[in-house]
C-alpha cells in the first residue's frame, strides 16, 4: 500500500484527544503514518472544540495557516472534525475553501469513506449528520509502545442541558457502550502493557442506559477492578446530581480505583445553579463532597467554575469563593461565561461585564493557587504510590510520574522504572508539581 502522511492537530478537551488517537488508528488501515509536522503531511486534521468562543476562534487561525501549506501542495487535504464542524457544517467550506472534508462528532468512523469521495468535482464534502450507534466508540486505537496509561471511551454525548453548554448540541444524547465490548478493551489494553485506564464520557455517572448488560457505572468499575494487569482506574467527567452512594462505596472496595475526582461544581450560589440548570444546590454538592471525604479520606478533588454567568451578583461570585474555601479544591479549571449559540443562555439578560468577569477570575483563581498550595503541603513527609510516566521535561536525570491522587511528582530515578509502580517520600510541594525520593526497595 503507498504511504501516507498523516498530521492531526487537536483542540479541547481528553475527549477530543482520544478521538483523534482513534482516527489515526483507523486511518493506519488506509496507509496513513503519523507525521510530526504539517508540512511533511499528505492530510492533515484539525480536530476542533467548541465549549468556549476562544476555542473556536483558534480553529479559524489554524485553518488561516493551512489556507497557505495548500497553495504550496496542492494534493494536500485538509478535514475539519470535531464540535465546530458539528457546528458550522457547510458554513465552514465557505468560510475556508480550501478545507476538502468537513465531518461530524458522530462521523470519526466514515473519515476513510469520506475521504474518498473528496477530489471528485473539487467541491468540499460535509458530513454532520447524527446516529443512533456511534461507531466510532469501538475503535480500538493501540498504544504507542512504551506508554503505560490509556483512555477508554465508556460513553458519549449528554442529556443535561445545562444553560450555558453546547456540547448536548453538539455530541448528541448520551449512548453508553456494552459492558462486555468495554470489559474486552481493557483486558487487550493489559495485556499491551497498560496500567492505568481513564474512563471518558461526558457524564459517566449515568453510564449503562441501554447497554445490553445493563450495567450501571459502580457495576462496571467493580468489573474493571478485577482485570488483571490494571493497577489504576480514573474517569472523566462526573456530574454532582448523578454521584451515587455506591459510586463512593467503590472508592472502599475497589483497590484499582484512584482516590480522585474531577467533580465541576460551576458555582457557589443556589441562584446561579438553579439559573444554570444544574440539579443540585450548594449544600447537596457540600454534602457529597463531605461523603466522598469519608469513604476516602485522602480523595483529590478537582473541579470546575464559571464566573460571570449572566445575573451573576457580587454577593453570588463571593458565594462561590465562600464554598471554595470551605472544600478547597486540590485544582480548578476557571473559564469566564462564554455565550454559545443555541444554549439557554443565549437568551438570558443581565450580562455580566467582560472587565468585572475578568476581575472576578482574577480574584478566584489567585484564591485556588492558595488553596492548591496548601493542598499539596499536605503530601509533604508522606510516601506515594507513583505510576512512572517517562523522564522529566525539567531534567533528564529525574522522572516524572502521578500519585494516586493524580499529582505530578519528579524525582530522581533511572530510566529502567518507566512503566512501574514506585514508592516515593515527598519531599517538596509547588503549584504544579511535587518533588519526591525514591523508597528502597523500589516495590
Ligand atoms: N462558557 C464558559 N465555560 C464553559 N464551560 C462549558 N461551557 C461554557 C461556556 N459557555 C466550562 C464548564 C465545563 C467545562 C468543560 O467548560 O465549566 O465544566
Ligand atoms: Fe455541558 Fe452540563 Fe453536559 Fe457537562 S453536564 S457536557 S456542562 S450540558
Amino acid at each position: 500500500m503507498e504511504k501516507k502522511r498523516l498530521y492531526i492537530r487537536t483542540f479541547g478537551c481528553q475527549m477530543n484527544v482520544h478521538d483523534s488517537e482513534q482516527l489515526a488508528a483507523l486511518l493506519a488501515y488506509e496507509g496513513y503514518e503519523r507525521a510530526d509536522r504539517p508540512e511533511e503531511a499528505d492530510l492533515i486534521v484539525v480536530n476542533t472544540c467548541s465549549i468556549r468562543e476562544k476555542a473556536a476562534q483558534k480553529v479559524y487561525s489554524e485553518l488561516g495557516r493551512l489556507r497557505s501549506l495548500k497553495s504550496l501542495k496542492p494534493g494536500l487535504r485538509i478535514a475539519v472534525g470535531g464540535c465546530v464542524a458539528q457546528q458550522r457544517g457547510r458554513a465552514l467550506l465557505v468560510a475556508a475553501p480550501h478545507v476538502d472534508l468537513v465531518f461530524g462528532t458522530h462521523q470519526l468512523a466514515s473519515v476513510p469513506r469520506l475521504l474518498n469521495l473528496c477530489g471528485h468535482g473539487g467541491a468540499g464534502v460535509v458530513e454532520t449528520a447524527f446516529c443512533d450507534r456511534v461507531e466510532s466508540l469501538a475503535i480500538f486505537a493501540p498504544p504507542p509502545h512504551g506508554t503505560v496509561s490509556a483512555y477508554v471511551t465508556i460513553m458519549q454525548g449528554c442529556n443535561n442541558f445545562c444553560a450555558y453548554c453546547v456540547v448536548p448540541y453538539l455530541r448528541g444524547r448520551e449512548q453508553s457502550r456494552s459492558g462486555r465490548e468495554i470489559i474486552a478493551e481493557i483486558r487487550s489494553l493489559a495485556d499491551l502493557g497498560i496500567r492505568e485506564v481513564t474512563l471518558l464520557g461526558q457524564n459517566v455517572n449515568s453510564y449503562g442506559v441501554g447497554t445490553p448488560e445493563g450495567m450501571d457505572f459502580p457495576g462496571l468499575i467493580r468489573e474493571i477492578g478485577a482485570v488483571s494487569g490494571i493497577e489504576r482506574i480514573r474517569f472523566t467527567t462526573s456530574h454532582p446530581k448523578d454521584l451515587s452512594a455506591d459510586l463512593m462505596q467503590c472508592f472502599r472496595e475497589v483497590e484499582s480505583l484512584c482516590g480522585h475526582i474531577h467533580l465541576p461544581v460551576q458555582a457557589g450560589s443556589n441562584r446561579v445553579l438553579a439559573r444554570m440548570n444544574r440539579g443540585y444546590t450548594r449544600e447537596g454538592y457540600l454534602d457529597k463532597v463531605q461523603r466522598l471525604r469519608d469513604a476516602c479520606p485522602n480523595i483529590s478533588i478537582t473541579s470546575d467554575i464559571i464566573v460571570g454567568f449572566p445575573g451573576e451578583t457580587e454577593a453570588d461570585f463571593r458565594e462561590t469563593l465562600d464554598l471554595m474555601g470551605k472544600i478547597r479544591f486540590d485544582n480548578l479549571f476557571s473559564f469566564k461565561y462564554s455565550r454559545r449559540e443555541g444554549t439557554a443562555a443565549m437568551k438570558m439578560t443581565e450580562p455580566v461585564a467582560e472587565e468585572v468577569k475578568s476581575e472576578r477570575l482574577k480574584i478566584l483563581q489567585a484564591l485556588q493557587d492558595e488553596h492548591t498550595q496548601e493542598r499539596n503541603r499536605l503530601s509533604i513527609g508522606r510516601v506515594e504510590e507513583i505510576l512512572v510516566e517517562g523522564v522529566s521535561r525539567a531534567s533528564s536525570r529525574h522522572l516524572t510520574g502521578r500519585t494516586r491522587g493524580n499529582k505530578i511528582v519528579n524525582f530522581a530515578g533511572e530510566e529502567r522504572l518507566i512503566g512501574r509502580t514506585v514508592r516515593c517520600r515527598i519531599t517538596e510541594a509547588f503549584l504544579h508539581s511535587l518533588r519526591g525520593e525514591l523508597q528502597l526497595p523500589e516495590a
